[in-house]
């Protein structure tokens, strides 16, 4: 029987190496994260998922795993990845950890021995193709951070496939012996206490092993959704997530709620929530083939009306996973919010909506006190899918100007969410003694956490009352949704509804005074349960970001 704990939980997401670093090397390590515990503890999560933290030369920042049984020396050693669960779990703090499935790094033993020969016992472990007739490589498909998918190997005389860096080789999955090397490693972990996952790019693991041609060259589109995906997420399920009781939260790329309703749905033994990019989306122009790097203005009806299918489509089947940050994305407030003026207020209203909704909410280290977008210069970058794509896309293929696409990673570089986080007012924000290995905002002295308990208009207080919500009140877990206005283009409002109590949850997504006359929803009487302005307004107007839930 699975124990569905996650229903009514929080999970905090940890960014290892920019969380708390211990022992000054500018590094976060495992010491640091477990010198917090009490801090999430106070927030109120109920698990925190880290990300990965094994052996790894960090070419992707550890999505590039050489061992999956090592803790890389960076974070520690095994036995304080150990002792950092056990103390977890005495706070009644649950720990998820990332894995890795699609590829390895080229480092991990398995591909050191795969490109030896075409006949050792690995040479199966991966995706090995001959050259084409005149050299070139087998299909057109292309990589995630800019180039070919394919990376030709001198010794073994053939290319291997790698949706990621040419750093990262994908696994076979075709061949049973990968997949029950992964349960393998699954159960060890699980022994050692861990108590679910989050499983990095799973609806990539299955490859159309005819390898026809991408309609553009280049380009991902083949990426998604194999033909075996279900089966082996199934195999997965009974071999690892349903005997031992593992929580499993997919990344699903270019999932629609169809889709997840497939891989969610308990009677299926799939997954147990995942990740869309979807709602992600809408500042992104579609179909560009500058990918993430084409930017519009945010567009709120679509922003509800993905939310809400999402709702629909998996309530009595299958579970949400609600976020709107992560460590591959920028601070949301400086992306669709005010990191400024209004930095409070977009803070909790964008957590207002999502908190307000049915699933699991997951809040990325920093976002509970509105930490912002990071102030950097080109050189100040680290991230591999920037410098990958600058060289791809602006140097190469010529398909998006410098300034443009400088523009754009000021607004949704993967490195803004990796800045080391900003506890306090000493050097480096309180996250090291010695020079972080990714600069710290320089915001520091007046958004870290220190400051902002003591404010009055303290985003970490905001999101412990959420939490507590989350915990106490069945609505939120359990109740029907209903999206009012739904083609309104700055507010979301929304109807939670169980047995005889009715919530509305309000929000205004921008930085002007909106009209809103509570009274069209609600006859009689009311009360607040939360909000982010102190004084409600006397007029029928929502304020900027101005949100609240009301009990009627
Ligand atoms: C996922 C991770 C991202 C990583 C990629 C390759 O999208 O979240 O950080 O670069 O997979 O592993
Ligand atoms: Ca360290």
């Amino acid at each position: 029987m699975r124990n569905n704990w996650w229903k009514k939980a929080v999970i905090y997401q940890v960014y290892p190496k920019s969380f708390c670093d211990s022992n000054a090397d500018g590094i976060g390590d495992l010491n640091g994260i477990k010198s917090k515990l009490p801090y999430l503890k106070e927030l109120g999560v109920d698990a925190i998922w880290l990300s990965p933290i094994y052996l790894s030369p960090q070419v992707d920042n550890g999505y590039d795993v050489q061992d999956y049984y090592k803790i890389d020396p960076m974070f520690g050693t095994n036995e304080e990845m150990y002792a950092l669960i056990e103390r977890a779990h005495e706070m009644g703090i649950k720990v998820i950890m990332d894995f890795v499935a699609n590829h390895t790094s080229d480092q991990a033993y398995w591909f050191q021995e795969s490109r030896k020969s075409r006949t050792n016992p690995y040479s199966d472990y991966y995706i090995w193709r001959d050259a084409g007739p005149n050299g070139e490589a087998p299909n057109n498909w292309g990589s995630n951070f800019g180039g070919s998918a394919w990376t030709w190997d001198e010794t073994r005389q053939q290319y291997y496939l790698h949706y990621y860096a040419s750093e990262q080789p994908d696994l076979n999955w075709e061949n049973p012996k990968v997949r029950q090397a992964i349960y393998d490693v699954m159960k060890f972990w699980k022994e050692k206490g861990v108590d679910g996952w989050r499983l990095d790019v799973i609806t990539s693991i299955s490859k159309d092993t005819n390898f026809p041609d991408n309609p553009q060259p280049l380009t991902t589109s083949n990426q998604q959704n194999g033909p075996r995906m279900h089966e082996f997420l199934h195999e997965l399920n009974k071999n690892v997530f349903t005997p031992y009781d593992m929580m499993t939260v997919g990344e699903a790329p270019a999932s629609k709620a169809a889709d997840a309703s497939l891989l969610v749905d308990p009677k299926r033994e799939e997954l147990d929530m995942v990740f869309t990019f979807e709602h992600m989306h809408i500042d992104r122009k579609e179909n560009d083939i500058n990918g993430r790097w084409a930017l519009q203005k945010p567009n709120f009806v679509e922003l509800k009306s993905t939310l809400s299918e999402w709702q629909k489509q998996l309530r009595d089947r299958g579970w949400n996973a609600l976020y709107f940050e992560n460590h591959d994305r920028a601070r949301v407030i400086s992306r669709w919010g005010n990191d400024t003026k209004y930095r409070y207020e977009s803070a909790t209203a964008f957590a207002t909506v999502l908190h307000g909704l049915q699933g699991t909410p997951f809040i990325y280290q920093g976002e509970e006190i509105g930490m912002t977008n990071a102030d950097y210069s080109l050189a100040d970058y680290d991230d591999i899918e920037l410098k990958g794509n600058y060289q791809f896309f602006v140097k190469e293929q010529k398909t998006i100007s410098e300034a443009d696409f400088l523009k754009a990673v000021g607004k949704v570089s993967r490195d803004h969410a990796r800045t080391p986080m900003q506890w306090n007012v000493s050097k480096n924000a309180g996250f090291s003694e010695a020079t972080p290995w990714l600069k710290v905002n320089s915001n520091y002295k007046e958004i870290n956490v220190d400051a902002d308990r003591l404010s009055t208009k303290s985003i970490f207080k905001y999101y412990q009352k959420l939490i507590q919500l989350r915990h106490r009140e069945e609505i939120l877990t359990k109740g029907s949704y209903e999206l009012l206005l739904a083609d309104h283009p700055s507010l979301f409002v929304y109807r939670r509804k169980l047995k005889d109590k009715t919530w509305l949850v309000v929000a205004n997504l921008t930085d002007t005074t909106q009209t809103f006359n509570v009274s069209e929803f609600i006859k009689g009487d009311y009360k607040f349960i939360l909000k982010n302005y102190a004084k409600p307004e006397s007029s029928p107007a929502l304020r900027p970001f101005e949100a609240y839930i009301i009990e009627y």
